[in-house]
């Protein structure tokens, strides 16, 4: 089998490279979006917040919610994906959700998931919370958008009655969209790609 023989950096060959670029992107396409899968169903046992529903019901209701509206799918992964990181850092799991679906999101999609926090302030009647807090973002263009997504995709996705559809329906978009976006990026050159982001 084709592999990388050199156990470091300093002594690899020039066909050692060729192997771990060739094989590096065989590896990259083949698994796009697994990752964050992975991530995602890690928490299907976890206990909730104190909320009916734990981290991975919620998200599964909030896209089958985001699906059965007929969104498109770029939005259904939003959905999907959203809280992805909130075990990571519960005070900034939108900006690490985000970061983690930049590359493959269009530019209103990922404002709306950066900012999703504040936005799903908005929704929280009855709370001590800042509800206006959102207003300082009033004219940007995914404004709007935002507050769409928290209100039909997010406040309303702790029912622990909701027949959320299963991981298995979402996966087959998660790897389309990623593998999709890996494969232009792989196209570009692998000695350049590590700093031209
Ligand atoms: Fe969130
Ligand atoms: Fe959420």
């Amino acid at each position: 089998m084709t592999m990388v023989y050199a156990t470091n950096f300093l002594t690899a060959s020039a066909a050692d490279w060729q192997n771990a670029v060739e094989i590096g992107n065989r590896h990259y396409l083949a698994s796009a979006g697994e990752a964050v899968l992975k991530l995602l169903k890690s928490q299907r046992d976890d206990t909730t917040q104190g909320w009916q529903v734990n981290n991975y019901q919620h998200s599964l209701q909030c896209a089958s919610r985001a699906l059965r509206q007929g969104e498109d799918e770029e939005f259904v992964v939003c959905a999907l994906l959203h809280d992805v990181a909130q075990e990571l850092d519960p005070f900034s799991h939108d900006k690490i959700a985000a970061q983690i679906l930049k590359p493959f999101l269009g530019e209103i999609n990922h404002w709306v998931i950066e900012n999703h926090q504040v936005f799903q302030l908005r929704f929280r009647v009855n709370s001590q919370f800042d509800l206006a807090a959102c207003e300082k973002y009033r004219g940007h263009p995914g404004f709007e958008k935002a507050l769409y997504f928290c209100e039909h995709y997010d406040q309303n996705c702790f029912d622990p009655e909701y027949d959320h559809l299963p991981i298995e329906t979402f996966e087959p978009l998660v790897r389309r969209m990623f593998s999709r976006v890996m494969e232009e990026r792989l196209r570009g050159s692998a000695y350049r790609r590590e700093f031209e982001r």
